[in-house]
Order: C-alpha cells, then sequence, then structure tokens
C-alpha cells in the first residue's frame, strides 16, 4: 500500500526512483509522482495511473532535472481523498520549503490543517498527508531551518501510522525519513544511499539493508546514512542481510509473476523440506528454542493471520488437529482476534501469519497477545519485516520474494513451514508418533514432482479456464481438509478475474446457499478419494439437480466420479492430510486462467494493494 522510494548518490536519481517504483507496483497503487532536486530548485512530476507513463512525463521535465541526483518518488493507493493528480505526492508545502511522500494515515490531520488555516496557510490537497507536509514547513519555518529539531516535534505531533520521506528546498543532497506504522528501508551503496517502503525495490542494489524501526528518523545523504530516534538521539544500527537477489523478483520468461510465482512452487515446497528435516525427522524445534516443556503445558494455539495466511492458518490448524485434539487449535482472523477478548496467557501459543510481515491487523494482535502474556511465534516471508523483528521467535517462510498481487508460492512457504512447524509442537507435545511424522515427510518430499506434473498439465486447466471463464459465478465446495483450499480458489478468482465466488463447506450448501444455484453458477467441487468422498459427491449431486455446471477436482484414477461431473480434473494422490500442497496449484492456474481470459490485469488487481498496512 503506497511505495515510496529515495535516491541520494552520484548517479541520475529520476532514473533509479522510477526503478525502484516500479519492483513496488505489486503493492497496489492508483497515482505515482517524483520530486527531483534540480540544480537550485525541486521539479516534481505526477500522474494518474501507471509508473510508465510517469516515467514519460518525466521525460519532459526541464533538462537539468536528468542529472538530477536525488530525489524521492511514491505509489499512492489512495485513502484520504479521491484518485487525481493533485492528491498524488509528492506534496510541497504552500512556502515551498518542504517536499515529502508518505505512506500511512495521518489520524490527526484535520485538527492540524484547521490550525495551519487559521494561521494562514492554504492547502490545496485534501490528503491527511498535506498536514504533515504544511506543519513540517511551520516548524522548520520557527527553528530556523534546524531539520532535526523540526523532524522531533513533527513525529511527537503526528497521530497514526507513517513513513515519512522528505527534501527540505534548502538542504540539496539530503533526504530525511522517519517511521512510525508504516515500513520503511534504508540502504547504503558505493557513494549512495536509498530509501524505499520494500526491500525488493533496493536489491538490485545491495542486500545489506537497514530497517527502520518503530520511532526512528534517518538522514540519508551520498556520504552516510544517518540514525536518530524521535527524540532526536543518534542511533547505531546494523544492517541485515537478505538472502534474496533481484533475479527472484524478476518475470523471466513468464508474461505475469503469477504464473512465475505459481511455478515455482515445487522448489519452495523441496527448499522448505530440506532445510528443516533431517532423514524422517523434523529439525525445526531446536531453532525454534521454545521454553522447555511448554508444548506440554499448553492448553491452546491460536493461528493468527489475515487473507490467504489464514487459508494457509487453516490447513496448519487441520493438520494439527487431525494428531492431537486434545489440543485446542484454531485459526483466528487479525482484524477480529484484536478486538475481541480472546484467551491468552502462559497456558497459550499464539502463531502468527504473515507473508509480508506488516499487516497492520497481525502486528496488532501480536502486540495484544504479548500482553496477555500470550506465548507468540511468528511466520514472516521477509526477514527484517516489523513481524520478524517484533516477535524474539520468528520462522522464515521460504518463498523468496512474491511480486504478483496474488499469493501463490507465499501460501506454499506458508502450508510449508506450519506444516513443519505443526510437526515440531506435536512432537514436543509427545501426541506425533515417529512413524506418522515420517509418512507425513516422505509424503512432503514427493509432492514437489506431484505439482509439476500438474503444472505440466497447465493446458488442460487452461481450456477449463476459457470454458467456465463466461459463467456467472462459482462456488467451491468441498469438505474438511479441503475448506481452506475452497476458500483460497474463490479469493483467487474474486482477486484476479473479478468473478463473484463463494466457498462453502459441502455440507452447507443446502442450508441456504442452494438456493442461488441454476445453469449459470458453476461449481468448483473439490472431492479426494478419503471416507468423505461419498458423502460430497452427494453434495455435489444436490447442486446437480439445480442445474449448476460442475467441474471436480478428484483423485486420480478415480474414473466413477467422471458421472457427476460436467467436467474433471485429476489430482495426484498423496496423504490425505497433504491434499492441500497438490490441489492448490489447478485452482491457481484456473483464477489465472480465467482472469486471462478476461483480460484482467492479473499482478495488479484494481483496488488491491499486496501489504496491507492500514488497518
Ligand atoms: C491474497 C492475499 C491477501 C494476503 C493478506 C495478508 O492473495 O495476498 O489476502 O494474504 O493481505 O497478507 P500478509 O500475509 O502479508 O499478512
Amino acid at each position: 500500500m503506497c511505495g515510496i522510494m529515495g535516491y541520494a548518490g552520484g548517479k541520475r536519481a529520476a532514473e533509479i526512483i522510477i526503478e525502484g517504483l516500479s519492483r513496488q507496483e505489486y503493492r497496489g497503487y492508483d497515482s505515482a509522482g517524483i520530486a527531483l532536486r534540480c540544480e537550485d530548485e525541486i521539479v516534481s512530476a505526477k500522474i494518474v495511473g501507471r509508473v510508465s507513463e510517469l516515467a514519460r512525463k518525466v521525460k519532459e521535465l526541464p533538462k537539468k532535472c536528468a542529472e538530477s541526483t536525488s530525489g524521492i518518488g511514491h505509489t499512492r493507493w489512495a485513502t484520504h481523498g479521491g484518485v487525481t493528480e493533485t492528491n498524488a505526492h509528492p506534496h510541497e508545502s504552500a512556502d515551498g520549503s518542504v517536499v515529502l511522500v508518505h505512506n500511512g494515515i495521518v489520524e490527526n490531520s484535520r485538527e492540524i490543517k484547521s490550525r495551519l488555516e487559521s494561521e494562514g496557510v492554504k492547502f490545496i490537497t485534501q490528503t491527511d498527508t498535506e498536514a504533515a507536509c504544511q506543519l513540517l514547513a511551520a516548524l522548520y519555518k520557527k527553528t530556523r531551518g534546524d531539520a532535526l529539531e523540526s523532524m522531533k516535534t513533527l513525529t511527537a505531533e503526528l497521530r497514526g501510522a507513517f513513513a515519512l520521506v522528505i527534501l527540505f528546498r534548502d538542504r540539496p543532497g539530503e533526504i530525511w525519513c522517519a517511521r512510525r506504522g508504516s515500513p520503511l528501508v534504508a540502504a547504503r551503496d558505493g557513494s549512495a544511499c536509498y530509501c524505499a517502503s520494500d526491500p525488493t525495490a533496493l536489491l538490485a542494489y545491495t542486500r545489506d539493508l537497514f530497517f527502520l524501526e518503530e520511532g526512528e528518523m534517518a538522514r540519508l545523504s551520498p556520504e552516510q546514512c544517518e540514525f536518530f530516534g524521535f527524540g532526536g538521539e543518534k542511533k547505531r544500527k546494523k544492517t541485515i542481510r537478505l538472502n534474496w537477489d533481484s533475479v527472484m523478483a524478476d518475470k523471466g520468461r513468464h508474461d505475469h509473476f503469477m504464473r512465475k510465482e505459481i511455478g515455482e512452487q515445487p522448489d519452495v515446497l523441496r527448499l522448505t523440506i530440506d532445510t528443516h528435516t533431517i532423514l524422517a525427522e523434523v529439525a525445526m524445534d531446536k531453532s525454534l528454542a521454545l521454553p522447555p516443556g511448554l508444548m506440554k503445558r499448553v492448553r491452546r494455539v491460536q493461528l493468527v493471520a489475515c487473507g490467504t495466511s489464514n487459508y494457509a492458518a487453516l490447513v496448519a490448524r487441520d493438520i494439527m488437529e487431525s494428531f492431537d485434539n486434545s489440543l485446542d487449535v484454531s485459526a483466528e482472523i487479525a482484524s477480529e482476534y484484536r478486538y475481541r477478548n480472546v484467551a491468552g496467557g502462559d497456558d497459550t501459543l499464539a502463531v502468527f501469519v504473515s507473508q509480508s510481515g506488516e499487516t497492520a491487523d497481525t502486528l496488532a494482535a501480536a502486540r495484544i497477545a504479548r500482553a496477555r502474556g500470550t506465548h507468540c511465534v511468528a511466520v514472516t516471508n521477509v526477514r527484517g519485516s516489523t513481524l520478524d523483528r517484533e516477535i524474539d521467535r520468528a520462522v522464515l517462510s521460504l518463498a523468496g520474494p512474491e511480486v504478483g498481487v496474488a499469493a501463490t508460492k507465499t501460501f506454499m512457504g506458508q502450508i510449508s513451514i506450519l506444516a513443519m512447524l505443526s510437526m515440531a509442537l506435536l512432537k514436543d507435545r509427545g501426541t506425533l508418533s515417529a512413524g506418522d511424522e515420517a509418512r507425513l515427510i516422505g509424503g512432503l518430499r514427493s509432492i514437489p514432482a506431484l505439482q509439476q506434473s500438474i503444472i505440466e498439465r497447465e493446458n488442460e486447466i487452461k481450456t477449463l479456464a476459457e470454458k467456465y471463464a463466461g459463467s456467472g459465478g462459482f462456488f467451491f465446495i468441498g469438505r474438511r481438509e479441503c475448506v481452506p483450499l475452497t476458500m483460497e480458489g474463490a479469493l483467487k478468482l474474486k482477486e484476479i478475474a473479478y468473478l463473484p465466488s463463494e466457498a462453502y463447506a459441502a455440507g452447507e450448501m443446502k442450508h441456504g446457499p442452494i438456493a442461488m444455484l441454476d445453469e449459470k453458477l458453476t461449481v468448483v467441487a473439490l472431492v479426494p478419494d478419503t471416507d468423505l468422498r461419498e458423502k460430497t459427491l452427494s453434495n455435489v449431486e444436490e447442486c446437480r439437480a439445480r442445474n449448476a455446471p460442475i467441474l471436480l477436482l478428484v483423485s486420480e484414477g478415480d474414473e466413477a466420479a467422471r458421472a457427476h461431473a460436467t467436467d474433471i480434473f485429476f489430482v495426484p494422490r498423496t496423504e490425505p492430510e497433504l491434499f492441500p500442497f497438490v490441489a492448490v496449484i489447478p485452482l491457481q492456474l484456473f483464477a489465472y486462467h480465467v482472469a486471462r481470459a478476461l483480460g484482467r490485469d492479473i499482478d495488479m488487481p484494481r483496488n488491491l494493494a499486496k501489504s496491507v498496512t492500514v488497518e
């Protein structure tokens, strides 16, 4: 949500900033802008639309701007004020002394605005950000150009969340930053400093990054990155090395990041298994370093997350529950958990799952759980993210950078690491037998090849997707281990194809939703060959009797299921608990090809942001 890029160095700033913004396009945005120091003035360009259009507009700026060596850029995802060029960032103070970009929400912007207006300051946008900009200019004037002092007062006065990146007109080559609540990362490479919302924007320059903590500010110049607390005290910061490179964040031969990332899932699973097992044993319990005996004492495990991460949590809940019903395992939606009076304390383990590690609701939920004395573990894909830094016991999912807005390989990273974690926790508790452990690990090891075999059958899925792209809507149904998959399959279609799609536990259909069915709504039913096959097929028949076309996903070799289907897709067989690891691939490919058939913007679907850093 909003992407920021800043550069102070010796090279052409415009190109670096545009490149950094393009690498953050996936965060979601509707407008973009840049401010460049061009000799003694700061020149801005803004557009409503894509970064590529901004790049074209930058080429039309005065010639001296092409030689500019410092500046800031922004992609805006509108919260306060419509999607217009005026509301796009950077914002400039009325006196021209300050130019600033912002990610977050300034909650007291109205108060600040009316105060400054009564002092005669003219506001020109509807944004909350302009209040921060005008206030900083007023403070800068009052302190006679003391940037640190002005930043101290600004950060004390602003309420809400912000990552601010600032140019002062009379401070050439300097960029000032401040962070509370919204992510910001800085880096130094030779004679340049950079800052960005997202590490992927900086990977082309360095992998050693300074993650700004809550309540930290920075002054970046070609010579150095300096850090301060909000009180103005100097801080020494260490870099964190990211084990990613910029090639990982390239589309390669694919038309879309999403398609490339779907194809990377066998590798994600392989890497997770290789990293966290020794032969047929899970080897994560030691690195997790939970207090000795904790798992024997805890009564409940809460898996807390949002969106697709919540569905990954549901997969893990089902795995844990299937081996140990003496433990109360629940998958909780973070935006609800934070406001409910949920149980916690010394007998509770909460696992916070977030690929970005920056989701505002998940972070808030984790802070609440910690305050209740609950034992906390984080599972995130981004080393150095807020969740990783705030929760002592953080386990990384190993998906690498994901650029497509719709999560695919990070879901695989999450269910893989959560399966390992679940096994490790149950082993500690003494409820996972060596036989089951070996069976699950053996099952997991065989899955990358099964996933690959589905990817190789992509054309089969494409044909089905093209046939059903004109459907009026979809119901995804299944039972037990398939329920999280129905949710994920339906979410993918909503996100990238914008088609109505609902997920239902198959047994729930006749309690209401079945009333909606007719020949225009397609039912996608997940029916692996388990003890629940017959029951689920009965539910499928109920849907068929209402004339709904049925697309069945069944276990390989289940030819008898054809009788229940309009169309069928055979999913390779695996251990029953591990069905989601295999069956999610055709669901992702189905959504991808439906969206393609409908000409949607697959990597950057409308209205969505990759990392939801506001509540
Ligand atoms: C769906 C998707 C979102 C995220 C959700 C949580 O494709 O990407 O539903 O899963 O916004 O994000 P993280 O995992 O970063 O906390």
